[in-house]
């Protein structure tokens, strides 16, 4: 039987070290997904995000994909999609936040808002995401209340609209004031926050004398706010012109399950989404997906390959067979596993906003759709405007069919962009990334995984513009700018810099060359 329990499907963005990690276990811990926090990992542990949650998976038997935490909360399912944090700085994360309806951005109360998060959160904006707002490390000296609200609104230009008010300063959490029913949070230590921090809540009048003064401040600030049209607007939120904001110590779980429940509240479920032709298809249709990230070398015994695709409509059923729309081939998932957690048959079926891993998928690459019933294709996932160009080459003359594949499966991964033309030749296609740890990705795992050393040579472009098969005729020749084809068929025309792509647009007005989206600093 599917289940039929509606779904929360969300990302946590933040800048490393906010406390990403520590707040997905206490997240899973309050969900009762498992029953103690236990002792954090040490950060030497944590190198990455996803064997962080394969280690917990272990520890804990809960439900885990690399791709995402599958947790029961009151009457739902949550999907916790996972935003690899090694990989920040690639366009990866980007991708996946294309797999979820809501993001809650972290901050760290010590810290602001840091240079990843802005970069997140404007992502975030592009796509229309709705974002909750958790400052983080309450229990912690940091930035004033006040003063943080006025950041957010400042640098994301979002009007925040706290839910919750902390009660006491940073430093010294005793709780929050519940802005929706006016009341007195109060938080109770636990040891080292390893079960669920005892929660109790009283009317104003109810307030002991022990917190009556930094209580009355909270009421005080609390009522500013609300003179300040910084209540909670749901329409306004979901238009993404508010943020709520939440206070919390994810490390002594406190402010997490008000965090559930506000998710479970006021965060958008699965919607009905638009296919390329502009036809809508409903949640409840036939299955429909789309893969937003594909990974390889999880296994290191046999190198199978995984794509992740969310359900946008329909139920997947284990072995049904679907229709990959890219190529109209049918893709049978019979071999295939809904992989999560180690118990494969656990999920047997999976509804709109599930992740689902299917192995041995080597017909799919990000961005494809498949379906069942009615045909649908979805828009590709947006690539970003690389900004760091390099051309690549095999290091060891000898390993140069291994280079290919290599290059050729980390492009269709979307490690990187790889671009080619006549006049470079098949041998040194032209790398394009939009930052510059992407590189480093490529390296190790062109060395590691598929034992063929690259050289790379760096390009001195920096801008790239969108152009068509006109203006990549029209360009040749033309000083100043050299005409790339990408492997999903765009053709980039790159520049050295602004300047000179503008100099080039404003001597042949007639040729498209158009932007795309900054996913960069
Ligand atoms: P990340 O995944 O976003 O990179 O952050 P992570 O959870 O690893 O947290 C970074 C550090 O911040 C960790 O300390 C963690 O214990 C701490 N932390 C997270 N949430 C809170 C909080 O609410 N309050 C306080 N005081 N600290 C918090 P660390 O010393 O770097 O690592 P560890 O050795 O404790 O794991």
């Amino acid at each position: 039987m599917p289940d039929t329990r509606p779904r929360r499907t969300f990302a946590v963005i933040s800048h490393p070290d906010a406390g990403k990690s520590t707040l997905t276990e206490a997240l899973a811990l309050h969900a009762r997904a498992i029953t103690e926090a236990g002792a954090v990992h040490s950060k030497g542990d944590r190198r990455s995000t996803v064997s962080d949650w394969m280690a917990m998976e272990k520890a804990r038997g809960i439900s885990i994909t690399s791709a995402a935490l599958q947790f029961a909360y009151r009457d739902h399912v949550v999907n916790l999609v996972d935003t690899p944090g090694h990989s920040d700085f690639s366009e990866d994360t980007y991708r996946v936040l294309s797999a979820v309806d809501s993001a809650v951005m972290l901050v760290d109360a010590g810290k602001g808002l840091e240079p990843q998060t802005l970069k997140l959160f404007r992502v975030c904006a592009l796509r229309g995401i709705p974002v909750i707002t958790v400052i983080n490390k309450w229990d912690r000296p940091g930035l004033s209340a006040l003063g943080l609200m006025d950041l957010v609104e400042q640098k994301i230009g979002l009007r925040p609209t706290p839910l919750t008010w902390p009660v006491g300063e940073a430093g010294d959490f005793r709780g929050v004031l519940d802005r929706r029913t006016g009341e007195f949070v109060k938080y109770t230590r636990s040891a080292g926050g390893a079960t669920r921090a005892p929660e109790r809540r009283m009317a104003p009048e109810e307030v002991e004398e022990v917190d009556a003064e930094v209580w009355s401040a909270a009421v005080e600030e609390h009522e500013l706010l609300a003179l300040d049209d910084a209540d909670h607007d749901q329409e306004r939120f979901l238009a993404g012109r508010t943020t709520p904001v939440m206070f919390a110590s994810a490390l002594q779980n406190f402010g997490v399950a008000q965090l559930l429940d506000l998710l479970l509240d006021i965060a958008p479920a699965p919607h009905d989404t638009a296919g390329v032709d502009g036809s809508v298809r409903r949640v409840d249709d036939d299955f429909s997906a789309f893969v937003f990230k594909v990974q390889s070398g999880m296994n290191a015994q046999h190198r199978d390959r995984l794509a992740y695709a969310r359900v946008v409509s329909g139920t997947f059923e284990r072995g049904m067979v679907v229709t990959h729309a890219d190529t109209g081939r049918p893709f049978a998932t019979k071999f295939a596993q809904a992989v999560f957690g180690r118990d494969t048959t656990s999920v047997e079926t999976a509804g709109p906003g599930d992740i689902i891993g299917l192995v041995n998928a080597s017909a799919l690459r990000v961005g494809d759709t498949m379906y069942v019933g009615d045909a649908v294709k979805y828009p590709p996932v947006p690539s970003f405007a690389p900004e760091h160009f390099m051309t690549a080459s095999a290091g060891d003359i000898s390993r140069y069919k291994q280079f290919r594949k290599g290059i050729e499966q980390l492009d269709q991964e979307g490690v990187v962009q790889v671009l080619r033309s006549d006049l470079r030749g098949d041998q040194n296609p032209v790398l394009a990334a939009v930052g510059p740890m992407q590189f480093e990705v490529v390296e190790d795992r062109m060395t590691h995984e598929f034992n063929a050393p690259i050289r790379f040579s760096r390009l001195d472009y920096a801008v790239a513009r969108r152009t068509d098969a006109a203006g990549a005729e029209a360009l040749k020749g033309v000083r100043g700018v050299e005409v790339l084809a990408r492997s999903d068929g765009t053709q980039l025309a790159l520049f050295v810099d602004e300047w000179r792509a503008g100099k080039v647009a404003r001597d042949h007005p007639d040729l498209l060359l158009e932007a795309l989206p900054a996913g960069g600093a």
